[in-house]
């Protein structure tokens, strides 16, 4: 693998794969081996032109855990506030010889754009582009629902047949974008629910069933319900119906969550509005997959940063 820019490119081995060097890794962080010699001397930037707490903090743990050198660049308080392009910015970076590249940019496509250029020589990592995707965050959820529905040890296995329903704010969702690809790719049924003004007008290619009533979605009895954040920094006011009556007809609160079935989960990529997508109670309920997703996110993006950076996959695990 070159980059990583996108889970609808993804076939289902590539994917199973990250998941299976996902566990590798985890269970190494297990055995409480801190840190693995696989990337020394490889030199990882993180490129943050929008806010990130989990992502950036968790690529950056990851590429340590790897041993190899992070420089973690942020928008503000860098030469980008006085205009430089991003051209120059890779530019830069290629001359300090960085060999991954973790982009987050508000603008859809940039980490393409960085992939196709020629202007560094580097392996791109997509840390989420606008509203169109957000790659690693999809294969740590796929990680998150094969470890709890599946076990500790579930290498080899995908999705299928696991009933999927993301509920929220899915226009600007890259999220919700990510994650449909990939969970379709898995053989999981994704649903969709939300407001109309919250859907994208042309959902005929995704791979998902759409549904207006929260309800009746979990009256279907999901194996996996996902709560997305309410994105009101991309929103116009017309999109949006008005925070209580969101909460009421498709927030997740106590009383939805004691009608969930007792099987099944609750997960958000964070950050969340408590008490407006999502309740505490839901949010803190044992049911709740939040932390967890933070925690295998650190292992997900270890085993695509080895993939990128490295070719031997026996080599990834030995201390
Ligand atoms: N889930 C996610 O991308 O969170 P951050 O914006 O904090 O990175």
């Amino acid at each position: 693998m070159r980059h990583l820019l996108s889970t609808k490119t993804l076939t289902r081995d590539e994917a199973i794969e990250i998941l299976d060097v996902a566990e590798d890794m985890a269970e190494t962080q297990f055995r409480e081996v801190r840190k693995l010699p696989t990337l020394r001397g490889k030199t990882v930037v993180n490129l943050f032109f929008e806010d990130s707490t989990r992502t950036r903090i968790s690529f950056e743990a990851a590429a340590k855990r790897l041993s190899a050198d992070v420089i973690t660049f942020s928008a503000k308080g860098s030469s980008v506030s006085k205009g430089e392009s991003l051209k120059d910015t890779a530019q830069t970076l290629a001359a300090m010889h960085a060999d991954a590249v973790v982009i987050r940019h508000s603008a859809s496509g940039a980490p393409q754009t960085l992939a196709d250029s020629g202007w560094i020589d580097a392996g791109i990592l997509n840390a989420g582009d606008g509203t169109h995707e957000h790659p690693t965050q999809a294969l740590l959820d796929a990680f998150t629902m094969r470890k709890r529905l599946h076990g500790e040890r579930s290498r080899g296995r995908a999705l299928d047949g696991v009933a999927v329903t993301i509920v929220g704010d899915i226009l600007h969702s890259r999220v919700a974008r990510s994650n449909v690809w990939l969970l379709d790719t898995l053989g999981a049924e994704v649903t969709l629910v939300a407001p109309p003004t919250l859907l994208p007008v042309d959902l005929g290619p995704w791979p998902a069933t759409v549904r207006y009533d929260l309800d009746d979605a979990i009256a279907q009895r999901p194996d996996v319900l996902m709560m997305l954040r309410i994105q009101s920094e991309r929103m116009h006011a017309a999109f949006f119906p008005n925070s209580r009556e969101y909460s009421r007809r498709w927030g997740l609160d106590d009383e939805r969550l004691a009608r969930l079935d007792p099987a099944s989960i609750v997960m958000h990529p964070g950050p969340m509005n408590r008490g407006l997508e999502i309740s505490s109670g839901a949010a803190d309920s044992p049911r709740s997959t939040v932390l967890e997703q933070v925690a295998n996110g650190v292992s997900v993006r270890m085993a695509a940063l080895y993939l990128l950076l490295s070719g031997d996959r026996e080599e990834s695990t030995r201390v």
